[in-house]
C-alpha cells in the first residue's frame, strides 16, 4: 500500500465552508480513485496522510499542491506500508482548532492504525506543535 504524507498551511482566510468543500470533493473523488486517509486541520497547518494505489495517490497530491487554499505544501513522506490504515475513510477529518495540538487530534483517530504509521503520524505533529 503506497502512502504519501504531507503538511501545508491554510490561507489565512480559508474558514469553515471552504474546508466543508474540500472534504466534499476530496471524498466524491478519493472514493472515484480507491484512495483514504486522514486530514487534520488547525489554524496553522494542514496534515494529510492519503494511501492508495501510487499514480493514483501522486496524480491526487499533485492536484492537491497547486490548490490555493493553502501554501507551502511540504511532503514529509511517502512510499509503502504493509497495509491500508483507514480502510473505512474517503477522506476522515478532525478539526484540531480548539486545542491547538494536532497530537492530540492524531493520537485520538490513529487508534485503529499499525504502531508504526501511527508513531510516524505522532512524530510529523509533534515536531508542527513544537513549532507552534
Ligand atoms: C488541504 C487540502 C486537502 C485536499 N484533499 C483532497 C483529497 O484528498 N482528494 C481530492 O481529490 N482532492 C483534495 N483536495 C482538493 C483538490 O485540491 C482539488 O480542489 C480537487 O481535487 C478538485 O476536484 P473537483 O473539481 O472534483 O472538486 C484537497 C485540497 C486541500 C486544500
Amino acid at each position: 500500500m503506497f502512502r504519501l504524507i504531507y503538511l501545508s498551511t491554510p490561507k489565512p482566510e480559508v474558514g469553515k465552508p471552504d474546508i466543508d468543500q474540500i472534504l466534499a470533493s476530496s471524498r466524491k473523488n478519493n472514493r472515484f480513485n480507491n484512495i483514504t486517509g486522514l486530514l487534520i486541520q488547525d489554524k496553522k497547518r494542514f496534515l494529510q496522510y492519503l494511501e492508495g494505489d501510487q499514480k493514483a495517490v501522486e496524480e491526487t497530491f499533485n492536484r492537491i499542491a497547486s490548490d490555493p487554499r493553502h501554501t507551502a505544501v511540504f511532503m514529509v513522506k511517502s512510499g509503502f506500508v504493509v497495509r491500508r490504515q483507514f480502510p473505512k475513510w474517503t477522506m476522515a477529518s478532525k478539526n484540531a482548532e480548539r486545542s491547538n495540538s494536532l497530537v492530540a487530534a492524531v493520537s485520538e483517530m490513529t487508534k485503529a492504525c499499525d504502531k508504526d504509521v501511527a508513531d510516524e503520524l505522532l512524530s510529523f505533529a509533534a515536531a508542527r506543535d513544537r513549532a507552534a
